[in-house]
């Protein structure tokens, strides 16, 4: 008899599934047109990314593919190259010019445990490999949906994305924005990958116009509700719980919602948010069930 996984377990279940393609694709062998893959860089690389982690984003891809009834290794390496490209932006964000951490998913930083240099080179190789691994012909997908999906994610992790959004959180410790400006910025620098994360799900789907909005509007909705809880997890939780320093944003002067307009607006917001996401994928039905699921873990989770 098998008995339900709970939300956790399935989420831990899929990022095991996520972790091996990620082992694969971050293997030794040059891949073709590729001339060698340099010991030191290629280990930083896998340090970045092979060290635990949530695997979140990946879990939105597929789970949103799902509704739609898109293919599961399709998903799986969107999500993958998602997630490349996710710990590119953390490799980078550790760093001391950044917000220099030496503390990441349990371990040293990539700059602590190799050196800055190498630390910025495996962020620009896993940023480079992330489209790689889109436009690669083991992607099972037709040109014109890899092409799709490429321009949102270069949308979303740009200039006009996570990168604007990263510019604009450093900008904002000289200078404090008001609400509007912290929900642009926090919208940027991390709602845009977890926009592009539900969006990818109908695009790679060839899912309808109508539906890829409504699961942009999912993601937007969920990566508010995402850094609102990053930056309450900032403020309560310790450092072996998250695997990462606690208590920096007040120290740094980060403008953040919670320092913003206080811990009880956070919380009401936080349950606001998976209101409006329940409802807005309510025409999906029992399909969406695990996406509702995942908004009240986003909001509520602990690590
Ligand atoms: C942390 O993201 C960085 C933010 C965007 C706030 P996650 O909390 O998803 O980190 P991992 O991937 O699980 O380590
Ligand atoms: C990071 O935000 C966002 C990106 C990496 C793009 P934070 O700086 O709040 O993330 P943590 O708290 O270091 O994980
Ligand atoms: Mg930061
Ligand atoms: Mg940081
Ligand atoms: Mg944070």
């Amino acid at each position: 008899m098998t008995t339900a996984q709970t939300f956790e377990q399935r989420l831990r279940n899929r990022a095991a599934g996520i972790g091996q393609l990620l082992e694969h694709i971050l293997a030794n062998e040059a891949l073709a047109d590729e001339i060698v893959r340099p010991d030191r860089l290629l280990a930083a690389m896998r340090h970045g990314v092979l060290n635990g982690g949530k695997r979140l984003r990946p879990f939105l891809v597929v789970e949103s593919a799902a509704v739609f009834g898109g293919s599961a290794l399709a998903a799986s390496r969107v999500g993958a190259a998602l997630e490349c490209l996710h710990c590119y932006s953390l490799v980078h964000d550790d760093l001391p010019a950044m917000d220099d951490d030496d503390l990441r998913r349990g371990q040293p930083t990539v700059h602590i445990a190799f050196d800055e240099a190498t630390a910025i080179l495996a962020g620009d190789a896993l940023l480079t490999l992330a489209f790689d691994i889109i436009a690669a012909p083991e992607t099972p997908l037709a040109d014109r949906d890899k092409v799709a999906l490429v321009l949102a994610l270069s949308r979303a992790a740009g200039m006009g994305g996570m990168v604007g959004g990263q510019a604009l959180d450093l900008a904002a410790e000289k200078h404090q924005p008001d609400e509007a400006g912290i929900i642009t910025l926090q919208a940027m620098k991390t709602g845009a990958l977890i926009r592009f994360a539900c969006e990818a799900g109908a695009i790679l789907s060839a899912a309808s116009v109508e539906d890829r909005k409504r699961m942009r509007r999912f993601g937007e909705i969920i990566g508010r509700a995402f850094q609102i809880a990053d930056d309450l997890l900032d403020l309560t939780a310790d450092p072996e719980t998250m695997g990462k320093a606690t208590g920096k944003d007040a120290a740094r002067g980060k403008g953040t919602l919670v320092a913003l307009k206080g811990q009880a607006w956070a919380e009401a917001e936080l349950s606001r948010l998976i209101e409006e996401a329940t409802t807005l994928l309510a025409p999906y039905g029992e399909r969406a069930a695990t996406l509702i699921e995942a908004a009240h873990f986003v909001a509520n989770r602990k690590n």
